[in-house]
């Protein structure tokens, strides 16, 4: 079986979220699989940060793309076997800035021309005028609306006899543009229709992945279902609907070479179930970097996110002074909405040994948050999987949840019931308000006082199997069925 799964982000080699983990870790968890007979390959523009990290890539090809010169080149990832095949054209993917956006945080402009050229590339690569003449393709795994023209390409323009899914990661980015772009993405202008890539007077990359694709996923179960309701499908709940047959939810899992408090190498000490202790080490070492109190009594609660309204933060911020005299510290890391960014900031400004808030992207500190706070917090509005609270309940840091989408599917609020059969392992706020979440936290932090008790809804989180491995398999029985 030959996988090509094209992506806009992938770990190590570039990442602005949950994406990136589960491009860097789901290709290789698969190939791992003993099951997997055929080989993966990644797709992905060489953004300048693709071409620093990539090992040893040579140019394979040279081709005219929607009107630009494009080289192909390959090479490895740098933690694993997996081939990626990297489409180099420095005006379009070589900028100072994100993937999508520049230092500012606004979208590139030529954003539809930029990933128009990777979902044409995809769809390529899948034709019988691929330039790599020696690999085709039985499958092609696209995600998000990045790489959602690709499906739409290979039925319309390139008449591919290769499989294709595309994923949803987030159906709130759709990637809706003018339809001027038309002839510049070379799509045929019959199709700006309603039963094709249109939506709203607009070209939208999502919806043309979603109608022309052979099979749809996405990341959680109780997402796939949200999806097709007026309330989290965002105008596309009719499609989904009526696509309800060939869409699947398969939660994300973690990837253990990078996520595993027993290893990890960002940490000054690392622990595992067994020997809790050295978490403790991590938590005084944190508070001391972030300049918090060094008080092991002190209930420490951890944010790393993008500072958006999907996430719920904005509940927060009015809680933190009753909760700050309650003794709590907070270690945040995130962001986004320049408001809710000042919003921490001036309470940790207030508040200097008990709050603490950074602002732009930091792995290190990423993964010390997560080891070294006692709670993980994370109340979204939606949520398809989420990874950090995957990653809290390996870390032995109880995640603080909404009821929703992969939260819903991966955390089991501590009950009495739950801690008695022991499946308790973090805890769900009823509702999305300030109201509610501080109710919550109260509920944990009452739980937190008895060490025995918590120990026990560590050890339940940390026990469970969220790993790859298990995501991966229903990936493979997809991918099969996919192909019958
Ligand atoms: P989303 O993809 O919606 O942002 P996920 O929970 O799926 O949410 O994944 C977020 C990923 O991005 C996690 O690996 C998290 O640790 C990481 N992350 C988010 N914000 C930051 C940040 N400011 N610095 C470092 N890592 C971050
Ligand atoms: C998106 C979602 C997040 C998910 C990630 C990876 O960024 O917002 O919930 O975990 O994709 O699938």
């Amino acid at each position: 079986m030959r996988v090509l799964f094209a992506t806009s982000e992938a770990y190590p080699l570039i990442k602005t979220g949950g994406l990136a983990d589960v491009s860097g870790a789901l290709p290789k968890a698969i190939s791992q699989l003993p099951d997997f007979k055929g080989d993966i390959k990644l797709l992905l523009p060489a953004y300048s940060a693709v071409l620093a990290k990539l090992k040893a890539f040579k140019t394979i090809a040279n081709i005219i793309v929607l009107g630009q010169d494009c080289s192909l080149i390959t090479g490895k990832m740098p933690d694993s076997d997996i081939e990626v095949i990297a489409i180099k054209n420095a005006a379009l993917y070589e900028r100072t800035g994100g993937p999508y956006s520049d230092e500012n945080g606004i979208d590139w402009l030529d954003n539809p021309l930029r990933f128009g050229v990777l979902s044409r590339v995809a769809s390529l690569l899948c034709s019988a005028n691929s330039p790599l003449k020696t690999w085709l393709p039985d499958l092609i795994h696209c995600n998000d609306w990045q790489t959602g023209l690709a499906p739409a390409y290979m039925k319309l323009l390139d008449n591919s006899k290769t499989k294709s899914i595309l994923s949803i990661h987030n159906i709130a980015f759709q990637g809706c543009f003018n339809a001027n772009w038309l002839t510049q993405l070379e799509l045929p202008a019959a199709h700006f229709d309603m039963n094709g890539f249109e939506y709203h007077g607009q070209i939208s990359f999502l919806k043309a992945g979603l109608f022309y694709a052979d099979k749809l996923s996405t990341v959680s179960p109780t997402y796939a279902k949200e999806i097709q309701t007026a309330e989290f499908g965002f105008g596309l709940e009719g499609l989904l609907q009526t696509r309800s047959a060939d869409l699947m939810g398969i939660l994300n899992g973690i990837d253990a070479d990078e996520w595993n408090p027993a290893t990890d190498k960002h940490l000054p000490k690392n622990y595992s179930n067994s020997r809790i202790t050295g978490k403790h080490a991590v938590k005084h070492a944190l508070q001391q970097q972030l300049g918090l109190d060094t008080n092991a009594n002190a209930p420490l609660l951890g944010v790393v996110s993008r500072l958006t309204h999907q996430k719920g933060l904005d509940l927060l911020p009015s809680l933190m002074p009753k909760l700050v005299d309650l003794g709590c510290q907070f270690a945040i890391l995130g962001s986004g909405e320049k408001k809710l960014e000042a919003s921490f900031n001036a309470l940790a400004e207030r508040y200097p040994a008990q709050v603490s808030m950074n602002t732009g992207y930091h792995e290190h500190l990423s993964h010390n948050i997560m080891a070294g706070s006692d709670f993980f917090i994370m109340p979204s509005r939606f949520e398809p999987c989420g990874l950090n609270q995957l990653y809290g309940l390996a870390y032995g840091t109880p995640p603080i949840v909404s009821n929703t989408g992969g939260l819903a599917d991966s955390v089991c609020d501590t009950t009495t019931l739950t801690l008695k059969n022991n499946s308790a392992t973090g805890f769900v706020v009823k509702n999305v308000t300030s109201a509610s979440l501080l109710v919550t936290i109260q509920q944990a932090l009452g739980f937190w006082q008895d060490k025995k008790i918590w120990r026990k809804i560590q050890k339940n989180g940390m026990l469970q199997d969220i790993s790859w491995v298990s995501s991966a398999k229903p990936y493979l029985s997809f991918y099969q069925q996919t192909l019958k």
